[in-house]
């Protein structure tokens, strides 16, 4: 048995690292490669300066250019809906396109994401569902999206302004945008450099910075602000700039405002974590208020076994951000209402190591990473990423897979009822202590059952069906 980890004191986190890097879950989410939050903030602070916005305002900015992408999640399950095919794809090739206008390119991406490997009639009818109700579908999921992100923003803390330019997304100079089809400087200044640093990101990445400012003046003054644009120019002339997009993690951190320089404070860090996992949490309604749920079990567990309060902090914010790496599944996947091929499964295999990966980026994460992490492995060394067994496996990470497992059990979910509790029990016990630790079965189901009252039992097909639909990507 390992020994319990142990932090006496946490280690000092930086708002702006801490913001910087999980910005990186919100590019699985988008479908974009790690960095291009941060690309798309170097440009839209580049363009602040330009323009002579004020510090302040930079600040605002700054935290806005990170988080933009943070009600990606929310509109997930609607665009699968819509779509029928993998949707973080989709979301990938939308920001390639000028997706207001029907043109080749527009007919192309439909072809390409709208019910892929369906029947030839299924696909004609859903396309022709799309192009007759595009302007509303378009404008239902944006406005999720942005005021989902606007939302996520102010619960973790920013200000208004920096909610306000994630609101304003997709607003669009001439008034075509979404969701509130906003004009010129009606739409916030921040909002219009958020618009035109993301595409000026994309582009820059795929074509060079030529293709990414031809973009930039074609839609100047439709999709963006023309001073702006201008300001695209003069920062392209910056000899400074091809270097700072290449090592952008360590531009954004000298970039952040003073605000970003100092340590977050514990509750901070904690807000910030709870922040993330809504965005986990709205991926899927499949698996809505998963985090929180296994977070509050975790914690409960850690606290009745007389766990230290540092660890019980590592605890819960491990669970929080555990299932970060889900964001990388598309939820034709995770909603798929048939059994999953070896491709999607080796998808959702990969989870945990994303959690991990993005985790292990934030100075004085480093514990709560290799927690999150662990949180599919067994101590058989039958479970993912690594397949790790019991001399490899702490504390921490055995109480954060007995809650994980629970949950995806006990919870009710939209095509089952929750399973009695006796008989999650049951089952958990049937895996102790080969698979799952012994002792943190017993402590979870004696912190159960004073936490809860028993419900009736249910018959035995319930419990069948729930395994039949479980599928191990809690
Ligand atoms: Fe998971
Ligand atoms: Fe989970």
């Amino acid at each position: 048995m390992p020994t319990i980890v142990q932090q006496r004191r946490s280690r000092a986190v930086r708002l702006s690292d801490l913001v910087s890097a999980l910005s990186y879950a919100l590019d699985l989410t988008e479908g974009q490669p790690l960095g291009h939050a941060q690309r798309t903030c170097i440009f839209g602070i580049r363009l602040a300066q330009a323009i002579g916005m004020p510090e302040q305002e930079q600040a605002d900015l700054y935290y806005a250019l990170l988080l933009k992408d943070s009600g990606c999640s929310s509109n997930a399950a609607r665009m699968y809906q819509i779509l029928g095919s993998d949707e973080i794809r989709a979301r990938h090739d939308v920001k390639l396109i000028d997706w207001r206008s029907v043109n080749w390119s527009t007919l192309v991406y439909s072809l390409r994401h709208v019910q892929v490997g369906r029947p030839a009639w299924e696909r004609l009818l859903a396309l022709s569902q799309v192009a007759w109700q595009r302007h509303r579908q378009q404008k239902e999921v944006v406005e999720i999206r942005c005021e989902r992100g606007a939302a996520i923003a102010r619960k973790m803390g920013f200000p208004q302004r920096t909610a306000e330019a994630i609101r304003g997304l997709d607003e669009h100079w001439d008034g075509g945008g979404y969701p509130l089809g906003l004009q010129g400087t009606e739409i916030p200044l921040s909002a219009r450099i958020l618009s035109l640093a993301q595409t000026l990101e994309v582009f820059h990445r795929h074509s060079g910075m030529p293709a990414a400012l031809q973009v930039a003046r074609a839609r100047s003054g439709r999709w963006f602000d023309p001073e702006l644009v201008r300001a695209a120019h003069a920062i392209a002339q910056q000899d400074s700039l091809d270097n700072e997009l290449s090592y952008a993690a360590q531009t954004v951190a000298r970039l952040s405002p003073s605000e970003g320089a100092v340590t977050a404070g514990r509750e901070r860090v904690d807000v910030i974590c709870d922040g993330f996992a809504d965005v986990v949490d709205a991926k899927s309604p499949y698996t809505s208020d998963h985090s929180k749920r296994v977070t509050e079990v975790a914690v409960g567990m850690a606290e009745h076994m007389g766990l230290e309060k540092p660890t019980v902090t590592l605890i819960r914010r491990a669970a929080l951000l555990h299932d970060l790496g889900k964001l990388s599944v598309p939820n034709s996947i995770l909603e798929k209402p048939a059994p999953l091929t070896s491709e999607e499964w080796a998808v959702v295999r990969r989870h945990p190591f994303h959690s991990e990966a993005i985790l292990k980026r934030i100075q004085g994460f480093e514990q709560i990473a290799i927690i999150a992490g662990a949180h599919h492995e067994r101590l058989d060394g039958t479970g993912y990423f690594r397949g790790l067994h019991a001399n490899q496996l702490s504390m921490p990470a055995r109480v954060l897979a007995v809650a994980d497992v629970f949950d995806a059990l006990s919870a009710k979910r939209p095509y089952r009822e929750a399973i009695p509790l006796d008989e999650v029990f049951s089952i958990m016990r049937r895996d102790a202590p080969h698979a799952l630790d012994g002792r943190c079965v017993e402590v979870l189901v004696e912190s159960q059952r004073r936490a809860r009252p028993s419900p009736a039992p249910e018959g035995l097909a319930m419990l069948q069906r729930a395994m039949s639909t479980h599928r191990g990507v809690a």
